[in-house]
Parts: C-alpha cells; sequence; structure tokens
C-alpha cells in the first residue's frame, strides 16, 4: 500500500467519523466532528509525507519473526507489505547502505556507480592505467567468422604481463572447454552475446584434476570482468558412492573481480569463490552441496541461488579460519529457492570462522528451518558469523534456527550492506556495454 492509498483509507475513516457525529451514543456530536477532523487532517498529512506509516510497520516487523514462521508461504505476502516500507537506514539513497526495495535497487546501483567512473580520485591507479586507452577487443564464434572459434585460443593471445584492458566478446553456442587464466593475464573481461549467452561448459571432477582445479573456468589474475556468461560443469550429480564426484563450474582466486548476468552451474562445489574481492550482481548459481565455498570476500546482489539438493544442501561453505582473515560471502537483495521442501542449510560451517550474512533475501521453503549447520563440530557455535537481517519468505528466520544464527541490527547490517564491504570505491567500475 502506498501513502497515497493509506491517506485515502484514512480520510475515509476521518469522513465517515464525522458524518456519524449525530448517530453515535459515545460521545457528544461536537467532539465527534472534532475527532472526526482530526483523523482527516492526520490523512492529509500522511498523504503529503510529513507522517510515514513505515515506521509502525518496521517497528512490528523489526522483532517478531520468530511468531511468523509457520512452514508454507503464507507470511510472504505480509512480508512483501513490510518490504515496501522500510527503516529509516535505507531512505538516503547516498549513503553507502543498500536500499530499501528491489526497484529502489537498480536507482542506488545507478548512483553509486555514477560516481564509478575512471575520473574519481581514489581508483586503484593499475586499473585507471589499463581502462585509460580504450579496450582491445578479440571476438570469438563458433562459426569462424570472427578472430576465434574458441575462448581458449582467445586466452592465449593476451601477453603475459597484460596491463590493458581485454574484452573477449563470446557469440551464443556451447563451448566445450577447460579454461585458466594464469596471475599473468590480468584485466581480462568475457563479454557474452546479450541476446544469446554463450555457455562453457566441462565436466571435470574433483576426482580427476582436485576440487579447485576441476573449474570449467578458473581466474587466477586480478580485474577479471565477465558479462552475461554462463559457466557450468556437466559431470553427474554425487550420488554419494563415486569418490570425488564435486567438481567446478568457476573458480576466482583473483582480485577485484567483477561477474554481471552470469549462469553458474554445477551440483557440489559450483563456484569456488577461492579468494580475493568479487562482486555479483544479477547472477544466478545452482547446487547442492556447498555450492559456494572458498574463502573470498564478497558481495552478492540480486542474485538466485538455486537448489536442487535431493536430501542434504548446503549453500554457502565458507572458508574463512583464521582470526584475521578479511573474507566473508554477504547476499543482499537476493533469492532463495529451488526444488524441495526443508532440505538446504544456508551454510555449513566447514572451516573455523565462516562469515555469511543474507539480508533482505527471500528464502523459499527449499530453507532448513534450523538454517544453519555447525558440521557436527558444536565447537563452531561459538566461532562462526552467520547474519541475517530482514529476510522473507517461508525459510526466513523460524523459531526452529540454530543458536548461534545471528539476527542483526540496523547497525550491524549496514557494515555489510554495503559497497564499502568489498573496497567497491577503489576498484568497481559500472558493467561495460557493447
Ligand atoms: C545522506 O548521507 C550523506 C552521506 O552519508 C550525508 O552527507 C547526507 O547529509 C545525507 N542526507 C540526508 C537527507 O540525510
Ligand atoms: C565521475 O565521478 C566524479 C567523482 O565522483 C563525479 O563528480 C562525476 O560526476 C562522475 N562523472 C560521470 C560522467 O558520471
Ligand atoms: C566427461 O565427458 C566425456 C565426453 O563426453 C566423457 O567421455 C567422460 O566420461 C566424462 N567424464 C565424467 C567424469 O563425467
Ligand atoms: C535482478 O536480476 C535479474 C536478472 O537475473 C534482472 O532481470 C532484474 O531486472 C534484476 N532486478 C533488479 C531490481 O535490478
Ligand atoms: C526467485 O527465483 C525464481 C527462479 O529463478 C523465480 O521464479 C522467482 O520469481 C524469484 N523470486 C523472487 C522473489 O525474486
Ligand atoms: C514441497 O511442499 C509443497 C507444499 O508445501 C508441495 O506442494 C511440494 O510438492 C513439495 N515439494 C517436494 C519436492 O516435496
Ligand atoms: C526439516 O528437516 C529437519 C531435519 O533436517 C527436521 O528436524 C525438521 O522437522 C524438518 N522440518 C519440517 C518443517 O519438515
Amino acid at each position: 500500500m502506498n501513502q497515497h492509498v493509506s491517506a485515502l483509507l484514512i480520510g475515509l475513516v476521518g469522513a465517515g467519523i464525522t458524518l456519524s457525529a449525530s448517530l453515535q451514543p459515545f460521545v457528544s456530536p461536537t467532539q465527534c466532528v472534532t475527532i472526526g477532523l482530526l483523523v482527516i487532517i492526520f490523512g492529509l498529512l500522511v498523504k503529503e509525507g510529513f507522517i510515514s506509516l513505515s515506521l509502525l510497520v518496521y517497528s512490528k516487523d523489526g522483532r517478531s519473526r520468530n511468531l511468523r514462521w509457520n512452514g508454507n508461504g503464507a507470511t510472504s505476502s505480509i512480508e512483501c507489505g513490510v518490504f515496501l516500507h522500510d527503516s529509516p537506514l535505507s531512505t538516503n539513497s547516498s549513503s553507502s547502505s543498500s536500499p530499501s526495495v528491489a526497484s529502489t535497487l537498480r536507482s542506488w546501483i545507478a548512483l553509486n556507480m555514477k560516481e564509478s567512473n575512471l575520473s574519481r580520485g581514489n581508483l586503484d591507479q593499475l586499473l585507471v592505467a589499463a581502462e585509460e586507452g580504450g579496450e582491445k577487443m578479440i571476438k570469438v564464434k563458433k562459426d569462424g567468422s570472427a578472430d576465434f572459434k574458441t575462448v581458449t585460443d582467445a586466452v592465449n593471445s593476451i601477453p603475459s604481463g597484460n596491463a590493458r584492458r581485454v574484452v573477449i566478446w563470446i557469440g551464443g553456442g556451447e563451448f566445450w572447454e577447460k579454461i585458466t587464466i594464469d596471475r599473468t593475464k590480468k584485466f581480462v573481461t568475457f563479454y557474452g552475446d546479450p541476446y544469446n549467452m554463450p555457455r562453457i561448459v566441462y565436466n571435470g571432477t574433483a576426482a580427476d584434476y582436485g576440487t579447485v582445479n576441476s573449474a570449467t573456468v578458473a581466474v587466477e589474475s586480478d580485474y577479471f570482468v565477465a558479462v552475461n556468461v554462463a559457466f557450468v560443469n556437466s559431470a553427474p550429480i554425487p550420488d554419494g558412492r563415486r569418490c570425488g564426484a564435486q567438481a567446478v563450474a568457476m573458480r576466482i582466486s583473483g582480485d577485484k573481480a567483477a561477474f554481471y548476468n552470469c549462469r553458474f552451474i554445477g551440483y557440489q562445489d559450483t563456484l569456488c569463490d577461492d579468494k580475493g574481492r568479487h562482486f555479483f550482481q544479477d547472477c544466478y548459481i545452482q547446487g547442492t552441496v556447498d555450492f559456494i565455498f572458498g574463502n573470498g570476500k564478497s558481495l552478492y546482489l540480486n542474485t538466485t541461488m538455486y537448489s536442487v539438493a535431493k536430501k542434504f544442501g548446503a549453500i554457502t561453505a565458507q572458508a574463512r579460519e583464521k582470526v584475521n582473515d578479511d573474507s566473508g560471502f554477504t547476499f543482499v537483495f537476493c533469492n532463495i529457492t529451488g526444488i524441495g521442501n526443508n532440505t538446504t542449510y544456508l551454510g555449513r560451517a566447514w572451516k573455523e570462522r565462516p562469515r555469511v550474512v543474507f539480508a533482505r533475501t527471500y528464502m523459499g521453503t527449499i530453507i532448513n528451518g534450523e538454517g544453519w549447520s555447525n558440521d557436527r563440530h558444536p565447537d563452531r557455535d561459538r566461532t562462526v558469523y552467520y547474519g541475517e537481517y530482514k529476510c522473507s519468505g517461508p525459510g526466513s528466520v523460524s523459531s526452529a534456527r540454530v543458536k548461534f544464527a545471528r539476527i542483526l541490527s540496523d547497525e550491524e547490517a549496514k557494515l555489510f550492506m554495503s559497497m564499502t564491504y568489498i573496497h567497491g570505491s577503489n576498484w568497481l567500475l559500472p558493467p561495460p556495454k557493447f
């Protein structure tokens, strides 16, 4: 309900009270007319935006979540109403905290990205130098009508020590390739045809390559960008009998990487968010167990996690281990769905000190009521940092949540819900368009 509709309803109530002045037995007609007029004035103030109903809704929302979960979708419409009115935290769109509603997500990004241009002062100087002269474009098409037929050949054409942005434009179709971009090849962008998204597919498994080297695409260099690309590992779903059946679709081990509108498809260990600072926006990630794992420090925005776990699944296995490891995964304005019910945990404490936060994320019935798993290490109950902030949907905070799940305050959440979390102002540029 927007403020105009609320105001209209309040106005109608006021008018009703005024008109019933001589019909009701409770107070004198004059008092009744006065009350009616006051209600109408209140309505006008709401309409003009002097009084916001959001605070009322917000405080109701704030602490009563345990009562809301009832194991089906019934709460989502209430959540939706709450979603539209929001906390004071997010009303300042020029601050670094995330915006209140999905529709303002875009404008918030636009606003933040507007300052993300080469002329801003604090930008990483290596990056400025690489971008300044304009990019070098290499085209890949399967039909041989461009520079190369395979992505591998295009990557091989980039010299070691590359210091300039190189865009590999990739036409549609399926590319059966296993690719590694080593650390000497910085500033590489994969840009898929937006109208015909290319899929890079391979079926390496841990049994054949070791887990981290099973990746279809592994990026070890800094300043990598991918736009409109599907990274797929097509190895079969682990059946619990074959050893080393886990299979990575993409591994990102370089610092300062960004992914826009990409898809990551696999089962166990789909996305190895290995190390460095990363940004994911408008992506789709499919998996079963630990489908986002590693020791990276990443912000996921407007990204869908789709669980296909049959019995047990875990979205994250964040691998923070030491107290001074500056890593963690933060999900803001994301969406968790999948096939099945009650199968999937938000995180599994694979290592000692994982740090994972879900904020303003929709959680479907796929999420197990307990929410988080200590991976049968009770001592990790004290060392994990597993936070939730204003999430919605039947899988969001329930009475069955484990004790070590944290419900974050506005103040605590602020830290995570911002580009500053990944030091974005130092390196993040808007997605390129060609
Ligand atoms: C919004 O936040 C910015 C930076 O934090 C601050 O300078 C500005 O005064 C704020 N604007 C309002 C309307 O609160
Ligand atoms: C680039 O960033 C600077 C500094 O933040 C800002 O003043 C300027 O308006 C931006 N330019 C564009 C074209 O967005
Ligand atoms: C990967 O695909 C190849 C070719 O289709 C096949 O021969 C091989 O057995 C597959 N490996 C796995 C682990 O699925
Ligand atoms: C979220 O991402 C999807 C693509 O997965 C895109 O279609 C949609 O416009 C995005 N929503 C917002 C609010 O940016
Ligand atoms: C979440 O993602 C699923 C699958 O892509 C989609 O059908 C659904 O509409 C999304 N829900 C929300 C709340 O964005
Ligand atoms: C999940 O539960 C819903 C109703 O709560 C049901 O319609 C659906 O079939 C269930 N899905 C599975 C895979 O059990
Ligand atoms: C969900 O699964 C857990 C076991 O993982 C079980 O204890 C719990 O009762 C289940 N909840 C529902 C609502 O089925």
